[in-house]
């Protein structure tokens, strides 16, 4: 497996134990939640999930289309603004919440909801490059 794709999946299961444990501490301190719940939906969907995703993908899409990757480049590139703009939006939606160092969250949590966002454009571009029909004998 490529070393880019292994971080993926490293990357993928770490957010996943820190969305479960922000998950267990807002059953345990319940009248915090509501200002951690943003943080913990992503770190589960967009951090576990898709970072899955993107690692599982990247590693058997092309082997199932009998191609190369498009662009190895942008397997890297978009690992970068995946992890950033998940850290920046799952450390800045607290703050945002709770009205706490606003002027300097809002800003992190918007680039960072882009980076997230690039990181997921780039994803279906590469994929959009790299698949196409294997004929059937
Ligand atoms: C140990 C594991 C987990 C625990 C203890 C946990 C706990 C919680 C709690 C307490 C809430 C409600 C917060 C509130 O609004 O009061 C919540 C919401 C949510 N969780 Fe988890 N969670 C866990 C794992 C996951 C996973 C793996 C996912 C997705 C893959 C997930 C997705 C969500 C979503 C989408 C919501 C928001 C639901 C809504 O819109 O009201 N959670 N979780
Ligand atoms: C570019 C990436 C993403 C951005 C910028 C984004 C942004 C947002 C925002 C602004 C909210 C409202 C939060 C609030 O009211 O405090 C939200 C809610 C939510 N998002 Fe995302 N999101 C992204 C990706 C995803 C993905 C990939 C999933 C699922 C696979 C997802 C699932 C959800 C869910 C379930 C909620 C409702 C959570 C709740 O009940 O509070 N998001 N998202």
């Amino acid at each position: 497996m490529e070393p880019v794709i292994v971080w993926y999946i490293r990357m993928s299961v770490i957010y996943f134990v820190l969305g479960a444990t922000s998950g267990i501490a807002m059953i345990i301190w319940p009248s915090e939640a509501g200002y951690y719940v943003s943080s913990h939906v992503h770190l589960n969907l967009l951090g576990f999930m898709a970072m899955i995703v993107y690692g599982v993908g990247y590693h058997i899409l092309p082997k199932f289309s009998g191609r190369n990757i498009h662009s190895p480049a942008v397997v890297k590139v978009q690992f970068w603004f995946a992890n950033i703009g998940l850290v920046g939006m799952a450390v800045g939606w607290p703050f945002v919440a709770r009205d706490t160092m606003t002027g300097l969250f809002n800003p992190i949590l918007v680039i960072s909801a882009f980076c997230s966002l690039l990181a997921a454009v780039l994803f279906a571009f590469n994929i959009l490059k790299t698949v196409k029909p294997v004929q059937m004998q």
